[in-house]
């Protein structure tokens, strides 16, 4: 019986989602005081190759300027319309035909999302989030749109109790005569439900329970992987355990069809003195590792292959956010759509960020144990194939002639060698990345900018690199890791 429902619940959620490939988008915030113009913003997705997007509202120019472009968009209806909206047939018709029938078909809307975390952060609307949900969705309908523009509202994440393990996870009960409805109409729409998953906040909460390798989605020992007594399931990073929480409360409520999407995650690149995990290196390798799991179609351990598709939080740092450091350093780009870090992705920039900027380095850490470096040396420049030549006695990397240096170099070939892969970067914990460009005197770093004859797109020493030129040669890339 329950392999039945598992295989009918397989058929289903197959059927909504399986078809499709997951998908990488982004939010774009606008608390910025310097905010570019629609069409600078357009412009940045464009050569990022970003094709899916989220807006917090519906602004005009945005919509406009994304018109013909292929792109996505997903658009809000702000907190503070909800009211109005969930109280009014007439206002939610008014609020279509104001925001989004001028708009469509030129601008690809895929879906509307009514309102943001609104159990969570505007409770006392909770009430009148179902009737808003269903008065949009009505006037889609009356437009004959509503096959195309799909209706949903986000969640935090923490609405959703006893997350571990995630097959005893339930939504806070005090929102059943919400969820209930909600999940209703969101599978009788065919929609799917919106999820915001921070396992930043669950890592910053948790006062080291969680270890940050699980939540950085890093290679974890099998023994320190979470295992789910219930199910057998092996949780090895905390993004999934969210995600298979969601599915297991949903289902609690008998809704097992009904798909989600991740409208929100992230990592901040900087924080003050109490989030000293919001860094510049964690936050690029939650992102480059979660824009690899979820474009690899890997699922959740709960269903494995059903895309999840995400939305990085965010396309923008955001210097007018008000609280923590953290919250102004979300992005993935400034204001000059400079990227505030270069993914770990590729060495080609098909991929939301390019590599003609910086790029980061691997080199021995400081302190490293001289016996291990040296054994670490001893395999990168054999058993790891590095061209080591330069580091012999009198060519351009001999000096300074110590282990540290020497490791370096090595550690810096094979690591871009291995296209900066996610644990390249390791030699058994004495080697660490660095976006500091380690080339002294003469001796060039192979892939260092300053190896470049002039600030251009061309390659240094190709030799080195593993060339990735697309998306799908990224994936073979993926699995030889
Ligand atoms: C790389 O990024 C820069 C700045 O974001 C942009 O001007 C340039 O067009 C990008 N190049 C490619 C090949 O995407
Ligand atoms: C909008 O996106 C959907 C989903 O990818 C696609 O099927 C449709 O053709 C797109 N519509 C337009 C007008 O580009
Ligand atoms: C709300 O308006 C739509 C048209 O926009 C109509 O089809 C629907 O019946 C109305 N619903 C209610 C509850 O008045
Ligand atoms: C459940 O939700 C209610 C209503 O928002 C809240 O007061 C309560 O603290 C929540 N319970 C837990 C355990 O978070
Ligand atoms: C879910 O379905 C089971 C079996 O039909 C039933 O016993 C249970 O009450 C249902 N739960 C909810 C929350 O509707
Ligand atoms: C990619 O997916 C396959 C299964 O489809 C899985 O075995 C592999 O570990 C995944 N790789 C990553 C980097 O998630
Ligand atoms: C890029 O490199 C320059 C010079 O080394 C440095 O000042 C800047 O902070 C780096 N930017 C990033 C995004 O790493
Ligand atoms: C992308 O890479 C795959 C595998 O290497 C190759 O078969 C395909 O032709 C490439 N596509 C483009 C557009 O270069």
């Amino acid at each position: 019986m329950g392999l039945f429902f598992l295989a009918l619940f397989l058929m289903v959620v197959s059927a909504t989602s399986a078809d499709e490939a997951a998908f990488i988008g982004v939010n774009i915030g606008t608390s910025l005081s310097d905010m570019p113009d629609p069409t600078q913003v357009v412009a940045l997705l464009k050569a990022q190759q970003i094709r899916h997007v989220r807006l917090y509202d519906t602004d005009r120019a945005m919509l406009l300027a994304l018109a013909n472009t292929g792109i996505h968009v997903i658009v809000t209806v702000p907190n503070d319309q909800l009211l109005a909206i969930g109280q009014s047939n007439a206002t939610a018709a008014n609020w279509v035909s104001r925001n989004i029938l001028p708009h469509v078909p030129a601008t690809n809307i895929t879906a509307i999302s009514v309102g943001s975390e609104v159990l969570t952060t505007l409770p006392n609307a909770a009430p009148i989030l179902i009737s808003a949900m269903n008065f949009i969705h009505s006037a889609l309908v009356a437009s004959n749109l509503d096959s195309r523009i799909k209706v949903s509202t986000p969640h935090s994440s923490s609405i959703i109790l006893d997350s571990f393990p995630p097959s005893q996870a339930f939504f806070n009960r005090s929102w059943d005569p919400v969820m209930v409805p909600l999940l209703k109409f969101l599978q009788s729409t065919n929609s799917f439900f919106m999820l915001n998953v921070y396992p930043y906040y669950d890592y910053m909460q948790a006062n080291g329970a969680i270890p940050l390798d699980y939540a950085l989605f890093r290679p974890l020992l099998p023994t320190k992987e979470a295992v789910d007594l219930n199910t057998l399931l092996h949780y090895n990073n905390v993004f999934d355990a969210i995600v298979d929480a969601a599915y297991f409360a949903m289902s609690y409520l008998n809704f097992t069809n009904v798909p989600i999407t991740v409208t929100e995650s992230g990592w901040p690149s900087k924080g003050d003195s109490s989030e000293r995990d919001a860094t510049l290196e964690n936050a690029n390798t939650y992102n480059s590792n979660l824009i690899r799991h979820v474009l690899n179609n890997t699922g959740t351990p709960k269903h494995p292959g059903i895309a999840v598709s995400t939305y990085i939080y965010e396309l923008y740092n955001e210097d007018l956010r008000s609280g923590p450091i953290s919250e102004k350093n979300w992005g993935l780009f400034d204001a000059n759509g400079v990227p505030v870090y270069i993914l770990h992705l590729t060495g080609s920039g098909t991929v939301l960020a390019n590599d003609t900027t910086n790029r980061t380095y691997c080199v021995a850490r400081e302190g490293a144990d001289k016996k291990m470096l040296q054994a670490a040396l001893d395999w990168a420049c054999g058993p790891g194939r590095v061209d080591c030549s330069p580091l012999l006695q009198g060519q351009t990397c001999y000096e300074p002639d110590n282990v540290f240096a020497h490791a370096s170099y090595a550690f810096d070939a094979y690591y871009l060698r291995m296209a900066m892969g996610d644990g390249t970067c390791n030699f058994n914990g004495v080697a660490t990345i660095t976006t500091t460009d380690p080339s002294h005197g003469s001796c060039i770093f192979p892939g260092s900018t300053s190896s470049l004859p002039s600030p251009s797109l061309h390659r240094p020493t190709p030799r080195y690199l593993v060339a990735v030129p697309n998306l799908s040669a990224l994936k073979i890339s993926i699995y030889a890791l």
